[in-house]
């Protein structure tokens, strides 16, 4: 092994930076060469790259985003798109490639593994949606996010008596939505993973109310339902006001946390020696704070699981 390449690809994640960082530096402490390719698989099929060096990765372990940028490359979806972005690692004389990214971008890197290339892969993103790991680089962060917005909005739901129905990113799962509502104190959570029973929902309402309870938040994952269909059920069914937020993309921004900024260093140094080591066609994970590698194919092919204590923690908290 000489010469490595490094990618971010998919949604951005606050840690992105330090994971770059890390396995930048650790790649050239162990003597090979580094070379980031910039907007993901996007840019590998134009061979967008720049030389990465221990300089060049300097002072970015603290920033949000992505130095090398990223993209979601519907060209590399395409078998001619694969094999195209096979000859240009060739032509770029790599001898493996670290792909920090969520399950589409795990999904890319498997398909270049077939194909007899090196990957491994780096699980970032702030869904937390990715098995095979605790928790992947930018949740930690994300979840600090959302919950600094959701505290400034219950100062102002108190003040005025008010229900409020805040939106949270999370594809097609709650995590980020659990998280933020028990740090939170929210009263009710709604997450993709449990049908979401609004009659129930106004029922917990009208009880809370009954027992003195003035002011009540809801953190709604937008995998569930839409902040805004949920008010609208709440009106038509409880007559119930509420305010809504969408969180959006704020969510995705931001310096990483010491816990990211951790995570992300340890994985991009765990993704390095992986590759020295010859290990190919998986992704580094961190169970129990350890440094784990499995096959990339358990990021989709196994169910991560909701914390079945963390929600009915909500539930008991909630009264
Ligand atoms: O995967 C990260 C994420 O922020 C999801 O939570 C969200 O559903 C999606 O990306 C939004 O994607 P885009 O930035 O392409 O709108």
């Amino acid at each position: 092994l000489k010469r490595i390449g490094i990618l971010t690809s998919g949604g951005d994640a606050p840690g992105m930076n330090a994971a770059v960082r890390a396995a930048t530096r650790c790649a050239i402490y162990r003597g090979l060469e580094v070379i980031g390719i910039r907007r993901g698989f996007e840019g590998l099929l134009e061979s967008d790259v720049i030389p990465l060096t221990s300089r060049s990765v300097g002072g970015i372990i603290h920033r949000g985003g992505t130095i090398l940028r990223t993209a979601r490359s519907e060209r590399f979806k395409k078998p001619e798109g694969q094999v195209e972005a096979l000859d240009r690692l060739k032509e770029l004389d790599l001898d493996g490639l670290i792909l920090v990214g969520g399950e589409g971008t795990f999904k890319g890197a498997w398909a270049l593994y077939k194909k007899g290339f090196p990957v491994v892969g780096v699980p970032g993103t702030i869904d937390n949606d990715i098995a095979g790991t605790d928790v992947t680089i930018g949740f930690d962060t994300a979840v600090n996010t959302a919950l600094d917005a959701v505290r400034k909005l219950r100062d102002t739901a108190s003040s005025h008596d008010r229900l409020f129905i805040v939106e949270v990113m999370g594809r097609n799962s709650g995590f980020l939505a659990s998280a933020v509502a028990l740090a939170s104190g929210a009263e009710y959570v709604l997450v993709p993973e449990i049908p979401s029973d609004v009659e129930k929902l106004c029922e917990k309402l009208y009880n809370a109310r009954r027992q003195g309870k003035t002011h009540s938040l809801i953190i709604v994952a937008e995998g569930a339902m839409s902040a805004r269909d949920l008010a609208a059920k709440l009106k038509d069914t409880a007559g119930y006001e509420a305010r809504v937020t969408v969180l959006g993309h704020i969510q995705r921004g931001g310096s990483p946390t010491a816990f990211d900024a951790t995570l992300a260093s340890r994985m991009g140094a765990h993704a390095v020696k992986a590759l020295l080591e010859g290990q190919s066609g998986i992704m580094t994970g961190s169970l129990w704070g350890q440094m784990v590698a499995h096959p990339l194919p358990v990021a989709w092919e196994e169910k991560k699981p909701l914390s079945d204590e963390v929600l009915s923690l909500m539930e008991m908290l909630s009264i």
